[in-house]
């Protein structure tokens, strides 16, 4: 049904191998000593009703560090003075559950295909784990996320109390390692960034066919039912996060996803909507004309959304502080809306934090991107800004929205319900940004040859 689509997103890249799992691990444990005992949880299954669970989805760390996607694991790395040793508790397989919910690679699996030292079945996690907490000096855990590592760790600490004066071993700390992992994370290698481009090329392609099958009449849910569709077809694992698909005055609320109008002639609607590609999201926003036209009104104003946009993009460059784009757009944002009439507070005013710009201009211009679509990492490490490295990747997304149901705002009366967000992903090189989700169309004119051409 799509196979242009297919065409145009490419083949598929390499997933991440093994040594780039082990050189991750590496890293991490280069900041640990001996006597360190890492473990990495992941949620349990959530229900949704009765016997029905959500579908599931791992930790991001557990993701990071080894790849394991199924349910009930946790990753152990211990020194005991030798070296690092890294534990996968897993499923094992069930016949009778496997013949319900599917197969299971269980402990072997684990073992001969997973980047660890060795494989158990969590049934065995208690006993184990409370060995190597025994031994262990300092505890390297994220609390909050398995209630029955959280438990495990509490008990040792406190059991071990007596023990630990006689003998001066079991755990004196709990650190949450989360830092250090992020840190890791925030800048990508070569293989992430193959992964990436290949989500972002998707999300273009589900973009267009968006784009292409809108006319005035058409449901929300249905350009929805369209961009998850090809989400699926192009074989990722679906949404990294629930889509927006806004008409009317819905462009004009920040993180809509009822997606239940009808879109209509005359309006703006904005898609933002992303996949999550073997463990790595993309984040595109688009706003085009319901009736495949440009209003002059929605020209002007999707005119400055896209020159901030191209200015706070070119602001994405090795050594700017990571905040050079929301800078950059919110100056051009400005000085647009003052030509328009729209502000009529000089610049520096309009800037400021209290300024008319807020009014319009409400959110950040961007985040980083990774395998979390708000991915992890510091902006302002120490409270200064972060400069850009290469490998960090950045949404950069300006908008203006004119929401004329606002009762805390006069909205100007052409620009009623205009909605703009743009927004793509961009990685940081040395020879200067390189827009990751650059198959997604923004012109004006290229958006209007698209729309309504299916
Ligand atoms: N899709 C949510 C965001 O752009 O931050
Ligand atoms: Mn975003
Ligand atoms: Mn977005």
């Amino acid at each position: 049904m799509w196979d242009s689509t297919l065409r145009s997103i490419g083949d598929e890249p390499s997933p991440i191998g093994e040594e780039e799992y082990y050189a991750r691990q590496r890293r991490l444990f280069s900041q640990l000593r001996p006597g360190d005992l890492l473990i990495v949880t992941a949620p349990h299954e959530s229900t949704r009703s009765n016997d029905v669970h959500y579908p599931y989805r791992t930790s991001s760390e557990m993701l990071y560090l080894c790849g394991w996607e199924d349910p009930e694991a946790v990753f152990v790395a211990f020194n005991s003075g030798e070296d690092w040793v890294t534990s996968l508790f897993v499923q094992p397989k069930d016949v009778l559950m496997e013949i319900w919910e599917g197969r299971r690679p269980g402990v072997d699996g684990a073992k001969n295909g997973w980047p660890v030292d060795e494989a158990y079945s969590h049934k065995e996690l208690d006993e184990r784990l409370a060995r190597m907490l025994i031994q262990s000096k300092r505890v390297f855990v994220k609390l909050g996320v398995d209630s029955d590592v959280d438990k495990l760790v509490d008990y040792e600490i406190k059991s071990n109390s007596r023990e630990r004066q006689k003998l001066g071993i079991g755990p004196v700390s709990i650190v949450d390692p989360s830092r250090m992992i992020n840190e890791l994370r925030l800048r990508k290698s070569d293989a992430e960034i193959a992964l990436m481009r290949h989500s972002a090329k998707i999300a273009s392609q589900a973009h267009i066919q968006a784009m292409a099958n809108t006319r005035p009449g058409v449901g929300e849910w249905q350009l929805e039912g369209i961009i998850e569709g090809v989400f699926k077809y192009c074989k990722t694992s679906g949404i990294a996060y629930p889509s927006i698909i806004g008409s009317g005055e819905n462009a004009t609320i920040l993180h809509y996803t009822v997606n239940n109008d009808t879109c209509n002639d005359g309006e703006v609607i904005l898609i933002d909507a992303g996949c999550e590609y073997k463990g790595y999201a993309s984040d595109i926003t688009r706003s085009w004309p319901v009736n495949g036209k440009f209003s002059e009104a929605q020209a002007e104003i999707y005119d400055i959304v896209l020159k901030s946009q191209l200015a706070a993009i070119d602001a994405c460059r090795v050594g700017n502080p990571y905040d050079a784009p929301h800078q950059a757009a919110r100056r051009v944002l400005a000085e647009g809306l003052i030509d328009l009439g729209v502000i009529t507070q000089s610049l520096d005013e309009a800037l400021e934090s209290n300024g008319e710009l807020n009014k319009w201009y409400m959110h950040n211009t961007g985040h980083w991107l990774g395998i979390d679509v708000h991915d992890v990492g510091v902006y302002r490490p120490d409270g200064e800004p972060r400069l850009f490295e290469e490998g960090m990747v950045i949404t950069v997304e300006p908008g203006l929205y004119f929401g004329a149901w606002r009762p805390d705002v006069e909205c100007p009366e052409r620009y009623s319900n205009i909605g703009i967000r743009i927004e793509d992903d961009v990685l940081i090189t040395s020879s200067g940004p390189d827009v990751l989700s650059s198959d997604c169309p923004k012109t004006i004119a290229n958006i209007e040859a698209i729309v309504g051409s299916a």
